[in-house]
């Protein structure tokens, strides 16, 4: 507990070694650095992934992790910063690490999803990720990107603005909070299950707050997230939704949220009562401790699912406390309840959080939004229904098999060699890679509607490509169905921040949605939460070179091949091409041996 409070709480007065060793990693950073004024400071870090015995609600296992922590350790760097990472693989399985919501402008080499942009690392070797760190500012997280090692693998990347933050308050102190799920088994172990039968994978165990499951849990309630706070200061909280399968809403009791910055992008500041945050998202908040407690001195936090699914979920909810310094002894036990936490189907209040997240849109921080665009795809975001092959059990729905797709394509990884290394030696026409992907949804029909089942369609395994000129301004219309269930799909863009300019539910019309898009301050994002049952409308000018995963965020989608490639070819200048492969870049080999 002490260790983790003090990586999760940069709390200067009741964490003064933790401040002492960041000033340390500081100095140390800084002597790494280039300190030249013409080229940007690189920063340095080193990741081994390595097993540590772990126990949470009184299971005891190995456990996947950064240096042996959990949540991993955090990356601190400054907008303009070289950033290098050595990643170090000492498990027996392959590895990567993706650095969630980093555009990698021309380095797509170090984005890190596996078989995309690279070969994963194998069990005894290294790969260090190159890039460099611009024209962004806030909160992100790194996580892996093979399998389900995220569960356990991943942690905050912070980038600390060149400006000072154009923020209502002064922050007093900043607090990493980082929901994530903890499973009593083996992670690896759901995974292949559910791919083996074709059914629904087991939920985990708990939600947890920085690692910490909470009080409501069975075994747990020394395992719990508790943060000091000083009465009448203004904190930075930065969320992370680092959970596997779930969207999640935060609330703290009697405390009122301000939202200032989504996805490492600046927001119109506003209030609110919780939050609803997706996996993959980032929230910065402000909260101001002018409450006056109990005796208990102890307001609790809490986090439970936004569930718009009806497979099986966890539909348990984790608690922290937000403990006040009181100047008398606390002389009660503090209450579990947070009146303003959302209820888990609150689809009301997930619409209207969304709706109240604009970008700042300021003269120094303007919204960078494409007034018009060059191609609009359309793109059927679904669940499926697969046949069952003859001679195999399934437990999906109906004796079939889940899958899932974009425009009924279920995205199948290359094992061979990268998408990124066959763009880049321009092998896409090949018959592994094909720039095809359909821009419309396969057949129109009412996707949204009520009986949906009779819709269905087995999808087509394939890694078709959409493929654009650089500098096009792409519009990128998600459309959800009901197939099986109306869900909400957290949908991820790598390489490219992206506009939300419009959403809605039941059907996207092209000839009416998109007279009521804002075009003027919609948020800036790299994760967008689907109404469930409806459509979000997409902007993006993609002028970053490579190859970029498009997935849904719920890690139990991506497996079932929710999932598409964006190829941006080079553009005409020598500062807007692709960089050449490092030459540490991992390599595939032969994926049977
Ligand atoms: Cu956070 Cu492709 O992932």
């Amino acid at each position: 507990m002490e260790s983790s409070s003090c990586i999760v709480g940069v709390n200067i007065k009741q964490c003064h070694y933790c401040f002492l060793l960041v000033s340390l990693l500081m100095i140390l950073s800084l002597g790494n650095s280039v300190s030249s004024s013409s080229s940007p400071p690189t920063k340095r870090f080193h990741f081994n992934v390595e097993w540590k015995q772990v126990t949470r609600l009184c299971h005891t296992k190995p456990l996947l992790t950064v240096n042996g922590q959990y949540p991993g350790p955090t990356i601190a760097v400054s907008e303009g910063d070289k950033v290098e990472i050595k990643v170090t693989n000492s498990i027996a399985e392959n590895a990567t690490i993706h650095w969630h919501g980093v555009r990698q402008y021309r380095t797509a080499w170090a984005d890190g999803p596996a078989y995309i942009t690279q070969c994963p690392i194998k069990g005894g070797q290294s790969y260090t990720y190159r890039f460099r760190v611009a024209d962004q500012r806030g909160t992100l997280l790194w996580h892996s990107h093979y399998t389900w090692q995220r569960a356990s693998v991943h942690g905050a990347f912070i980038i600390y603005p060149r400006l000072p933050y154009p923020l209502p308050s002064k922050i007093h102190a900043e607090i990493p909070i980082i929901f994530g799920e903890w499973w009593n088994g083996d992670v690896d172990a759901v995974e292949s299950e559910m791919m083996k039968y074709g059914g629904g994978p087991n939920s985990s165990d708990a939600y947890t707050i920085n690692g910490l499951p909470g009080p409501l849990y069975p075994c747990s309630a020394k395992d719990t997230f508790i943060q000091t706070v000083e009465r009448g200061n203004t904190y930075l909280l930065r969320i992370i939704n680092a959970a596997l399968n779930d969207e999640l809403f935060f609330a703290v009791a009697n405390h009122n949220l301000k939202v200032v910055e989504v996805d490492a992008a600046y927001t119109k500041p506003f209030s609110t009562p919780a939050i609803m945050i997706a996996p993959g998202q980032t929230t910065n908040v402000l909260l101001t401790t002018d409450q006056s407690p109990d005796s208990s001195g102890m307001f609790p936090m809490a986090i439970t699912p936004y569930l718009t699914s009806v497979f099986p979920f966890d539909n348990s909810t984790s608690v922290g406390f937000l403990k006040y310094n009181l100047k008398t002894k606390p002389s009660s036990t503090p209450s579990l309840k947070v009146p303003n936490l959302p209820k888990m189907s609150d689809t009301p209040f997930a619409t209207q959080f969304a709706q109240k997240t604009r970008s700042l849109a300021s003269r120094q921080y303007p919204c960078r939004v494409p007034k018009s665009f060059d191609k609009r795809v359309i793109v059927m975001v679904s669940l499926n229904l697969q046949d069952c092959p003859p001679h195999m059990t399934c437990k999906g729905y109906d004796g079939k098999r889940f899958f899932a797709s974009m425009n009924n394509q279920s995205f199948v990884r290359p094992l061979t060699t990268s998408v990124l290394e066959q763009h880049y030696k321009n092998l896409t026409t090949t018959v592994q890679l094909s720039s095809d992907f359909p821009e419309q949804p396969p057949k129109k029909f009412d996707f949204t509607g009520v009986d949906p089942l009779t819709e269905n369609m087995n999808t087509e395994f394939g890694s078709k490509i959409l493929t654009v000129p650089y500098g096009t301004n792409l519009e990128i219309v998600l459309q959800g169905t009901s197939f099986l269930n109306t869900e909400n799909h957290p949908i991820h863009i790598h390489g490219h921040n992206f506009f939300i300019v419009g959403r809605g539910f039941g059907n996207y019309d092209p000839n009416v949605d998109p007279a009521g898009y804002n075009l003027v301050d919609p948020p800036e994002r790299n994760t967008v939460p689907v109404p469930a049952g409806g459509w979000a409308a997409l902007r993006l000018r993609a002028d970053n070179p490579g190859v970029w995963f498009i997935h849904c965020h719920l890690e139990e989608h991506t497996s079932w091949g929710l999932a598409m490639a964006l190829a941006v070819r080079d553009g005409p200048g020598p500062a807007q091409s692709l960089l050449p492969p490092p030459d540490d870049l991992p390599s595939c080999g032969d994926p049977h041996a």
